[in-house]
């Protein structure tokens, strides 16, 4: 497991999962997924975690899926177990509320993950996109149900079909994100934010979130979405998708 990319750490009752994969702009390989799947799951047994804080090192927060496990998907050259599918359930059946500090860009799956979170801060100067027509693929993490929910449909089509970026301005007065900060304070709020929420009674925050949040429509959307994404990553359209990103480089 590529644990150098993910570092994990605690802060009292706060579980601190960080992106540290700087150089290639947080993307993240099924390895990480590995890690950061285990330790959301870990977090849900262990009864001295109250709270999960993602953050991030570098100028992006992620920029989603790492396109060359995507073009060794596409090409059917992809061994082992794949743990993006174990990361996105565990986050839609965790309990435990899950703050993020978004100090960077975002694309695709980091930004749709923000979408399942429950506090949300992000940079001014933040962009999420969520290119994946343009890769050929089609929205995954429910994020065709949740992108909708949270910005309604023209505002989320605009970003499924134009790929227009949302701004951490707009996030926060779109109902994304609860606020919109300086970059050096992005993570300290998100920081004291997840002490906050560890600090109240555990039951009563499991089960306010749990009365929050159709689960099993999540869940049900995410499966459906899966099938269709895994059909799009092995079609012509993706794979002259990856292509062009990895010739460029
Ligand atoms: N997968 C794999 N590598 C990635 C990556 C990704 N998703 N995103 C960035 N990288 C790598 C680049 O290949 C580059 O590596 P190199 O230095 O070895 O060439 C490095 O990160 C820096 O990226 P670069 O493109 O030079 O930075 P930039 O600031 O010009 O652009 C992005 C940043 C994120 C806009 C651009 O890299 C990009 O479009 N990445 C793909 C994002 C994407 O489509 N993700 C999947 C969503 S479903």
């Amino acid at each position: 497991m590529s644990e150098e990319h993910i570092i994990v750490s605690r802060d009292g009752a706060v579980l601190e999962i960080r992106f540290n994969r700087p150089d290639k702009k947080n993307a993240i390989t099924n390895a990480m997924y590995g890690v950061i799947a285990d330790a959301v799951a870990a977090a849900q047994t262990d009864d001295s975690v109250r709270a999960v804080l993602f953050t991030a090192n570098g100028d992006f927060f992620s920029a989603g899926n790492d396109i060359k496990d995507f073009a060794a998907q596409s090409a059917g050259a992809f061994d082992g177990p794949r743990h993006v599918g174990r990361f996105l359930e565990e986050v839609i059946k965790a309990e435990k509320p899950i703050v993020a500090a978004v100090q960077g860009h975002a694309v695709g799956v980091g930004t749709t993950m923000l979408f399942q979170f429950d506090l949300v801060y992000i940079a001014e100067t933040a962009r999420l996109t969520v290119p994946f027509i343009d890769l050929g693929v089609v929205p995954e993490n429910a994020s065709s149900l949740t992108v909708v929910d949270r910005l309604g449909h023209a505002r989320a089509f605009a970003m499924f079909g134009l790929n227009e970026p949302l701004t951490g301005k707009d996030a926060a007065a779109w109902g994304l994100a609860n606020a919109a900060l300086p970059f050096g304070e992005v993570e300290p709020k998100a920081r004291a934010a997840a002490q906050v929420l560890a600090s109240k009674p555990p039951q009563s925050m499991r089960l306010t979130k749990k009365l929050m949040r159709d689960r099993e429509a999540l869940m049900a959307r995410m499966q459906e979405e899966g099938e269709i994404f895994a059909e799009r990553l092995r079609s012509p359209e993706a794979a002259a998708a990856f292509a062009a990103f990895l010739t460029k480089r």
